[in-house]
């Protein structure tokens, strides 16, 4: 008599498991590019996208979000422009047009020259 509550124990984790694993990721659609690397090896990269990867994308880019997201994301040349206006746009994004345009061109250049050899 035991054992068949066990058995009926077993059975309802196993049923519930996986939709406790599901919900738990449908909260964050980005939990698995936020997971993957924060930084970038940009040493082999030119001295100037160098610097904008250290004084404004690394700075600006992580206030909301992990830096691992826009590192572990792809998008096209255009959609990278777009999307960067987009944050740029959000309340108290702390990112001036100056800085957008820079790390549009980071952005870009790291999509051809990193994301897209892989
Ligand atoms: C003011 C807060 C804020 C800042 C600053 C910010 N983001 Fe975001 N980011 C968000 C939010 C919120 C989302 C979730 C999607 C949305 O609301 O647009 C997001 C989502 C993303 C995504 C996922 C988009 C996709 O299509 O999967 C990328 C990539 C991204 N941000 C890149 C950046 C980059 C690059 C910067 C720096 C220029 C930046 N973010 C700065 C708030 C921010």
């Amino acid at each position: 008599m035991k054992s068949r509550i066990w058995w009926i124990g077993i059975l309802a984790i196993a049923v519930a498991m996986p939709r406790l694993v599901r919900a738990g990721g449908a909260d964050n659609k980005y939990a698995k590019v936020d997971k993957g690397p924060k930084t970038i090896d940009v040493s082999k990269y030119p001295k100037e996208m160098q610097g904008i990867y250290k004084n404004d994308f690394s700075k600006k880019c992580s206030k909301c979000h992990t830096l691992a997201r826009p590192i572990n994301t792809n998008k096209k040349p255009d959609e990278w422009n777009k999307y960067v206006d987009k944050m740029m746009k959000k309340p108290n994004s702390g990112i001036d047009k100056k800085s957008a345009e820079k790390i549009k061109d980071f952005l870009v250049y790291d999509q051809k020259n990193r994301k897209d050899k892989k």
